[in-house]
């Protein structure tokens, strides 16, 4: 049943795509910018949050899906309505039946109910989204930080074996996902061109896949031999299959490559054959592959698993056994982060492990120095999985030289000079982490604050990368996060301009400042993530800023009543004490709360980046009590979180609705002397499931 779209909406929809079309056309055909960049950049968003919530207004007005890129800066960016989600890994062979038992727990099976599962290549590529309409290739996205990513379609339309259009009978809208990849042959070939014409080589065919797709000029894109692999999708507006293996073989049809190696296995033995027998075909594969990934093959069944965090429940990569090499250890050198930990970094001869050079590794802290006794001029063990740093595992004690020289770990910040310490924790055990005392007076770990700050899954502020942030830290331009966003103002009364130093330019400067002005408004959760607290990561940021919807509202509750905020914070669904502890002492101290203030003086916070926004029990507090008939508890809870609902274990005042199976007792009594409103499963399943 189509929504009818209210008024008000259509009328906003129809002006912002009035002027997003105007300023597009300025902007790139006539060189006439009639607003920011920032300006723009908010009309654009604003249009395709519209179209996110109402998608029959994309048909209406399609300006917000064929924008090029807005300035030289780079790509524009593209919103994925559909997440863009990682894989969780697996190393050992008995994580294989873990993975099968976990599916089948959470699905309420019985342990030996039959579970297909579907094994194919893990590529290493890069990841990509490919958006047909009608069966027209009209977008072509990178995965981004998952929520957004770059538009490449000019690039994409390179490369041959993607159609641009679909054959037989596709779906009007299907987005399919799959891996961009250089074969080994043409990533060798590439290198020998690179060295002919005096350019540095790539690392590995993932590399040169990457860095040849992310070209702003097509033509040289058109130049480098690109490969696909579809093996996922986004939004559909219609699905051919009920299977994963099923929709492969659609995608096949509608003349879309699909890798060849994909088994049907019926348990954990067969699953594990398969990988198995994929591991050695790998050394005669012409691409690379870094394991193997299995998916719950019944499309039904991964609805109901869906997904924790960033992952699918559904599916899992089982990764190839790390490479390893033996190399000389010419140093050790430590690093101060963010959080003031001292992490000492290996500096090696350079050394090939498994296809990539590596030059430096990390030890890990000093008790791991200490325990595998790695002396200077050592001959060590080097290892590399996936896109893991890679470490040192131990060293080659046949191979020791007579100088090599112990490492004594400093007792004092190399980076300015207070006291590192170990932290020791109510049982008296010293933390392995030896951290620098000074807080943000420390450059080294203002420094690594400033660049989480302005990092992708934080302000993702494009042109202030790591190189720019050392830079104007060193010049005393920045040294808190507020000072970013009066950069411009500042330099505008300046008579020693950015745009005058070496590495800079006025267009440069000119992008950098418009990328800093469009994030005066950023989502709640982001800004949280960005402030860089000690466990409190993307996963807690965003608890956090569900649970209190603004700003203000958790510097309420922070800065009140400790007890009271202790209590609320402890009570937010998967968060613990650690965490709350944490977010309490950094806003116990002054400077802390003071660089906070500047910032709001600068960014305005926005509601947070909800996955499921127009869900009927969005925002919602529910609570399931009784038996269950249709799901397990853990899907019923997962459900519920998915849609934007917050789930409690106990009925009060803040309750909206209780679900009830059989055998429900106080809880429910409870809801009803409330007033409470108690539905069965059923009811809810009819409530939740779209019309
Ligand atoms: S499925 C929702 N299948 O691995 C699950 N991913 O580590 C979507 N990848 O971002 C991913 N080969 O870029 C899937 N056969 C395959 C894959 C594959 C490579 C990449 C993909 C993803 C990453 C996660």
């Amino acid at each position: 049943m189509a929504h009818e779209i209210p008024r008000d909406i259509l009328e906003n929809h129809a002006a912002l795509a009035k002027e997003v079309a105007a300023a597009d056309i300025a902007y790139h055909q006539q060189d006439q910018p009639l607003m920011s960049d920032a300006a723009y950049d908010e009309r654009r968003r604003a249009l395709q949050a519209l179209e996110a919530q109402w998608p029959a207004l994309k048909t209406l007005d399609a300006t917000s899906q064929k924008i090029g890129a807005p300035v030289a800066a780079g790509f524009a960016k593209v919103v994925h309505h559909v997440p863009m989600l990682s894989l969780g890994n697996i190393f050992a062979d008995e994580e294989v039946a873990e993975f099968c038992a976990r599916v089948r727990r959470f699905l309420g099976l019985a342990e030996e109910a039959p579970l297909a599962v579907v094994a194919e290549p893990k590529i290493d590529g890069l990841s990509m989204s490919l958006r047909y309409e009608d069966g027209e290739l009209v977008t072509a996205a990178t995965r981004g930080d998952g929520a957004e990513g770059e538009d490449v379609t000019a690039n994409v339309r390179t490369i041959t074996e993607i159609p641009q259009h679909l054959r037989g009978n596709p779906p009007d809208v299907l987005e399919v996902r799959g891996e961009i990849y250089m074969s080994r042959r043409d990533f060798v070939a590439l290198n020998a061109r690179q060295v002919q014409a005096g350019r540095p080589v790539f690392a590995n065919p993932r590399n040169a896949a990457a860095g040849s797709l992310r070209q702003l000029d097509p033509a040289i894109t058109a130049t480098r031999p690109l490969h696909f692999f579809a093996y996922a999708w986004g939004e559909a507006s219609a699905l051919p299959a009920l299977t994963q293996r099923g929709m492969v073989g659609a995608f096949a049809s509608y003349g879309l490559p699909v890798n060849p190696l994909m088994t049907l296995c019926a348990d954990a033995a067969a699953m594990k054959a398969q990988f198995a027998a994929i591991g050695t075909a790998r050394p005669g594969l012409d691409y690379d592959i870094d394991g193997v990934v299995y998916k719950v093959d019944d499309l039904a069944l991964q609805q109901r698993l869906g997904f924790v965090s960033r992952a699918p429940r559904w599916a899992v990569a089982h990764k190839f056994p790390a490479e390893q090499a033996v190399t000389e250890l010419r140093d050790i050198e430590i690093q101060v982060g963010r959080t003031g930990a001292l992490t000492p970094v290996a500096r090696l001869e350079p050394v090939n492990v498994g296809g990539v050079m590596v030059s430096n590794a990390t030890l890990h802290n000093e008790d791991e120095i200490a325990r595998k006794d790695v002396r200077i001029g050592d001959y060590v063990i080097v290892q590399r999985a996936g896109d893991v740093i890679p470490q040192i595992v131990g060293v080659v004690m046949e191979r020791r030289p007579r100088d090599a020289k112990p490492f004594v770990f400093p007792q004092v910040c190399p980076a300015c000079g207070s006291a590192a310490l170990r932290e020791i924790d109510d049982k008296g055990v010293a933390d392995a982490v030896r951290r620098c005392s000074a807080g943000l007076t420390c450059p080294a770990q203002a420094v690594e604050r400033l660049k989480h700050f302005a990092s992708r899954d934080a302000f993702d502020i494009e042109g202030l990368g790591d190189r720019q942030i050392e830079q104007f830290y060193a010049d005393g331009l920045i040294h808190s996060p507020a000072d970013i966003f009066t950069l411009a103002a500042r330099d505008a009364a300046s008579l020693k301009k950015l745009k005058d130093r070496e590495g800079f330019g006025e267009q440069s400067v000119k992008n950098l400042f418009a990328a800093i002005d469009a994030r005066r408004r950023v989502p709640l959760n982001r800004l949280l993530y960005a402030l860089g607290l000690r466990h409190v990561g993307r996963t807690n940021s965003r608890r956090l800023a569900r649970h209190f919807g603004s700003i203000d509202a958790l510097l309420n509750a922070v800065l009140g009543d400790q007890t009271a905020a202790m209590a609320e914070l402890t009570g937010i669904d998967g968060l613990g004490e650690v965490v709350a502890s944490s977010l309490l002492a950094f806003f116990a101290e002054a400077h802390n709360r003071d660089a906070v203030s500047a910032l709001l003086a600068e960014v305005t916070p926005q509601p947070m980046e909800e996955i499921v926004s127009a869900s009927p029990v969005a925002g919602k507090t529910v609570v399931f009590t009784g038996a269950l008939e249709r799901m397990t508890r853990e899907e019923a809870k997962a459900s519920a979180e998915r849609l934007g609902a917050k789930v409690s274990g106990s009925v009060s005042k803040k309750t909206d609705l209780v679900i009830a199976g059989p055998g429900a007792g106080s809880k429910r009594t409870q809801a009803e002397a409330l007033g409470v409103e108690v539905i069965s499963e059923d009811e809810w399943f009819a409530r939740i499931t779209p019309a």
